[in-house]
Parts: C-alpha cells; structure tokens; sequence
C-alpha cells in the first residue's frame, strides 16, 4: 500500500496524498447528509460515518481515507458535556477547573463507549479499496485539555495556559489521564481496522519550547510509545511547531506532519533522513487558480522526490469554503506524477 509504505519510509512510485479533513463541509454531499442531524449523531451512526469517510475517496481517489469523528468524541465518555453548536464550534458544559475534577473524570471501556467507532472503522475498512489506507486519529493530551479546560475554542487558550501555570499538578494529572484514554483510544482504531495512526495537537505551538517540552512532551512521548507495537505507522502532527523542531526527533513517530510554516529542507536536516514527513501547504493555498495550483504542487513534488517517505498533505484542515474543483487539480496533479518527471 503506497500510504503506508511512505510512512515506513520505502522508496513508492509517486508520494501518496491525503488531506487533513478531507471528509467534511466543504463537500456538497457531506453537507447534505449532516443537513439532517447534529455532528455527534453522525459520529455516532457508523453507516454515515462509513459513508462521510468513502465521500471525498470517491470523489478525488485519495490514497488514504480518515475516519469520520472527532478528537473530543473520547471525553464524552471520561464525564465531560460536549456539545458542537452551530457556527461555534465545540462546547463542554462542566469543564475541568481543579484537581477533584481530574480525579472524577472516568475511565471509559473503550469496546463498550466507543463501540460506534469501532464498528464503523469495521464496515469502512471493508467498504475501501483494498490499496488505500484507513488512518485512524485522537487528541494529543495538550490539545484535549484545552478544549477541556477552557470549555470552548478561542483566545489562544488562554485559560488554559493560566491554568497550566496556577496549577501545574492539576494540569500534569488531566494530561497524564488523557494520555492514558489516549492509548487505548488509539488500541482500540488499530485493533478495529485502523491502518495508520495520526496524534493532532493542533495548539501545542500556542506553548514556549521550555513549557512543551517539560510539561507537554513527555506525555505525547508517553502515548507514542505506548501504541509502539500495534504494527502501524504513528503519524505526529504538532501546528505551530517550528520553534521546537529540535525535540521531535525524539517523539518516537514514524511520520512527522509539517505545518507550512516548517520546510521540508530545514526539518529534514534537523530531524535526519529516517523520517518520513508529511505536509505542508497553507489549506488557502487551495484559493489560488487552479494553474497556480497545479505549477506549485509540482514544485513541491519536484523538491521531495530523492526523497522517500514523503505523503502530500495540507498543512493544517481544509477550510470549508473551498471550491472542490480546486481540491481536484491539486490531488490529480500528484496522482498524475511521475517521480523525477518535471512537468511545467
Ligand atoms: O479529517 C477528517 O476528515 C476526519 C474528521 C475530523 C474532524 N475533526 C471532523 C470535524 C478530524 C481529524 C478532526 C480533528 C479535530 N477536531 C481537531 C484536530 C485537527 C485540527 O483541525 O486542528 C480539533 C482541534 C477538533 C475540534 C473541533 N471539532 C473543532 C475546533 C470543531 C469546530 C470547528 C469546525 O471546523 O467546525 C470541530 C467540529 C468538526 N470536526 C467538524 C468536522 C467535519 C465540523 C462539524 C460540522 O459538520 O458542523
């Protein structure tokens, strides 16, 4: 499988493509079919799950699908309230302030609470061309408190930051929890289909390289090594990370995600040949007219390829306003390349 033989760093006839969020609203489709129902119900029903994941393959031919859920969907059972409210993302109605209520939240049972996700990594893997990958994903610890700390998105969490600050034994408890549902999370996608991996800590740049390092670090390293013999490739993506590139050699990944504020020359060196990296166009690059599109994912090709172990990839979530059209010229234009063929 060409997904994960790039992963693992094997020399592949092309670099394989995904893109972050791929299954989503910016897909007529998708909106169609969320049209009818809140955002959890759709994570919970594994038929429209299977269903919003096969959408954006079907339609562009990635080479690797992603399960449809959410990073939050976890907390729900560990005791949290989340809710998504229309146009403001998500909600947690009792979020955690002190250490009693990092001491109340529940361990959850992973087959039983998460039974939904497992199903429907099931009945996708089946419904998926047997040469694509089905990658499966959770929160990193930092990224999870956040949202359960803060209760909602916004203001570069400044809750939390003060929080991690005012009470440093609280915030290590909440993330060593996380950490630890985190692990079976992840057990429970590899062992129900999921071929591939990917932690998302999307705010762990909003912390200082001193703080994430000492404070956050250690728990992402936690979870990576606890999902080590699983027998999938671990994908790593930290936003905003390129003030502490230096430490993500140690992250024990088989894939680093760059954001687009990263280059592929500067990680490389920093990180050595062994891994392999995945990124990094700015999701608005995808605005620019398609010729520009094409020119400039041909670039990018051109400058990974004596590289192996390279996986196309925007460098963050793909916005919602993209026109779809423009999501085709950029993943045709890699399906259509040829390793060393330059052809602008
Ligand atoms: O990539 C995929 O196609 C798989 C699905 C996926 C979703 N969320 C679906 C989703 C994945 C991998 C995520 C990860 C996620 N969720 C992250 C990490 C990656 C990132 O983008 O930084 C974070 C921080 C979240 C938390 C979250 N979920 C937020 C902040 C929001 C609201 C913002 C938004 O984009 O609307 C969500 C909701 C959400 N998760 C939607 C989707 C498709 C939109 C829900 C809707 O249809 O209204």
């Amino acid at each position: 499988m060409m997904f994960i033989d790039a992963c693992y760093h094997k020399p592949t006839p092309r670099p394989p493509i995904w893109i972050m969020r791929q299954a989503g609203r910016y897909l007529p489709e998708y909106r169609e079919i969320r049209a009818g129902q809140t955002f959890l119900e759709m994570c919970y029903n594994p038929e429209l799950v299977k269903e919003v994941t096969l959408q954006p393959i079907r339609r562009f031919g990635m080479d690797a699908a992603i399960i449809f859920s959410d990073i939050l969907v976890p907390l729900v059972p560990m005791g949290l309230d989340l809710s998504f409210q229309a146009g403001e993302g998500p909600k947690i109605s009792n979020p955690i302030q002190t250490m009693d209520d990092v001491k109340a939240l529940k361990d959850p049972d992973m087959d039983r609470d998460l039974d939904f996700l497992a199903e429907a990594l099931k009945i996708t893997r089946e419904g998926l061309d047997p040469e694509k990958a089905l990658i499966g994903f959770a929160g990193a610890p930092f990224t999870l408190a956040c949202y359960a700390v803060q209760g909602k998105g916004g203001g570069n969490f400044d809750a939390v930051r003060r929080w991690m600050y005012r009470e440093p034994k609280a915030f290590d408890a909440l993330l060593g929890r996380f950490a630890d549902m985190t692990i079976e999370h992840l057990k429970l996608q590899a062992r129900s289909g999921a071929q591939a991996l990917q932690l998302f800590d999307s705010w762990g740049g909003l912390l200082s390289s001193y703080d994430y390092f000492r404070r956050v670090f250690p728990h992402v390293q936690k979870v990576l090594n606890g999902i080590s013999d699983l027998g999938v490739p671990r994908i790593l993506f930290i936003r905003n990370a390129s003030h502490f590139r230096k430490f993500l050699k140690t992250a024990n990944a088989e894939v680093i995600g760059l954001d687009w504020t990263m280059s592929f020359e500067e990680t490389r060196k920093m990180l050595g040949d062994d891994y392999a990296v995945q990124g990094n166009m700015d999701p608005m690059f995808l605005f620019a007219e398609p010729d520009a599109i094409r020119r400039r994912t041909l670039a990018m090709l051109e400058v990974n390829h004596d590289h192996p172990g390279y996986i196309v990839n925007l460098g963050h979530g793909i916005n919602k306003e993209t026109p779809i059209e423009n999501v085709k010229v950029f993943v045709d234009t890699v399906l259509g390349y040829k390793r060393g063929q330059f052809q602008t």
